[in-house]
C-alpha cells in the first residue's frame, strides 16, 4: 500500500493512475477502523481500479471538544487492516497539510434543513465541517466513485448535495449498515462502550426494528417512535431524537401523514454510558 501525507505527492500519484486509463474509488474515514470501513474499502474494489481510503480526524467537524480529544487514534492498527483488504493507497495528511487557511472559516454550505435537523440540530456546525473537509479531500483525490455507509445516513445527503451544489461528476455510492451479530451498528465509538452498555446497546437497533414492524400498518408506527424514545430512557439511554422522515428531493422532512410511494426512515441518536450512538433503518423505498 502506498502512503502519502502531503497532497501535492499523492495529487502527482494519481495523476499517473489516471493517465493509465484507471478508475478511482475513494473512501475518507477518521480511521479507528472496523469492518464497516473495511466492506466500503471492499465495495470500492468491486467497483474501481484503484482504492484511495484517506484516515483524518476533522477538527472542524467535532463541535464538543471533549468528543474531539477522545477520538480513538489506533492509525498502526488501521494501516494492518488496509493491508488485509489490499487497499492500494493510505492519505494521512495533518491539520496543517488540510487546513493551511487555519480552522476558522467564513465558508458557508447551503445544505438547506439538512443542516438543522437530526444530527444537524444536536451537533450545530457539525455537518459544514463535513462539508469542508470532504470538499478538500474530494479536490485531491478526485475519484470517479466515492463510497459512504448508510449508517452516516444524513452525512450521504449532506455529500450528495455538496456534490450538486460544486457541480461535481463523482458518483457517490452509499453501502449498507454493517452490523454486530446482535445487531449493533458498527461505528469507532463503540469501543468506547463498558462491557455493560455494549451489552445494552443493541436495543437501540431492537427499537428501530419495531417501528419498522410496525410500518404500514396504519400510522401507528409514528407513536411507535415516541414509544421507542420512552423505551429506551427507561432502559438507561439518553435518548436525543427518534425521527420518522420522508426523503423528498434529497431533502428529508418529518413525516406526519402516510407517506404514498416516498422513501421513508426512521433514525435515532441516543447517548449511552458517555458515548454518543446513531442508527437508522430505511421502512420504504431507497436512497
Ligand atoms: O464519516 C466520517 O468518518 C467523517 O465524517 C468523514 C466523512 C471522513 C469526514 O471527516
Amino acid at each position: 500500500m502506498y502512503q502519502f501525507k502531503r497532497s501535492t505527492d499523492l495529487k502527482k500519484h494519481l495523476d499517473l493512475v489516471r493517465k493509465s486509463n484507471k478508475s478511482i474509488g475513494f473512501v475518507p474515514t477518521m480511521g479507528a477502523l472496523h469492518n464497516g470501513h473495511l466492506s466500503l474499502i471492499q465495495a470500492a474494489k468491486e467497483k474501481t481500479d484503484v482504492v484511495v481510503c484517506s484516515i483524518f480526524v476533522n477538527p472542524t467537524q467535532f463541535n464538543d471538544p471533549k468528543d474531539f480529544e477522545k477520538y480513538p487514534i489506533t492509525v498502526e492498527d488501521d494501516i494492518k487492516k488496509l493491508n488485509s483488504v489490499s487497499t492500494d493507497i493510505l492519505f494521512l495528511p495533518s491539520v496543517e497539510e488540510m487546513y493551511p487557511e487555519g480552522l476558522e472559516s467564513d465558508l458557508h454550505y447551503d445544505f438547506g434543513n439538512l443542516e438543522t435537523i437530526l444530527e444537524g440540530k444536536f451537533r450545530p456546525g457539525h455537518f459544514q465541517g463535513v462539508g469542508r473537509i470532504v470538499h478538500k479531500l474530494l479536490d485531491i483525490v478526485q475519484p470517479n466513485q466515492l463510497f459512504m455507509g448508510q449508517k452516516d445516513l444524513q452525512q450521504c445527503l449532506i455529500v450528495r448535495r455538496l456534490l450538486a451544489i460544486t457541480h461535481s461528476p463523482v458518483k457517490l455510492v452509499v453501502c449498507p449498515t454493517e452490523r454486530e451479530k446482535d445487531g449493533l451498528a458498527m461505528s469507532s465509538r463503540n469501543a468506547r462502550l463498558s462491557p455493560a452498555a455494549r451489552k445494552k446497546a443493541p436495543a437501540i437497533y431492537q427499537a428501530l426494528l419495531e417501528i419498522k414492524n410496525n410500518f404500514g400498518k396504519g400510522l401507528h408506527f409514528l407513536e411507535g417512535a415516541h414509544e421507542a424514545f420512552d423505551a429506551l430512557k427507561k432502559q438507561g439511554f439518553e435518548p436525543e431524537y427518534v425521527d420518522i422522515l420522508q426523503l423528498d428531493d434529497d431533502m428529508l422532512h418529518p413525516l406526519d401523514q402516510p407517506p404514498g410511494n416516498a422513501t421513508v426512515v426512521v433514525a435515532l441518536a441516543a447517548w449511552l454510558d458517555g458515548v454518543r450512538l446513531i442508527d437508522n433503518l430505511i421502512l420504504q423505498g431507497n436512497l
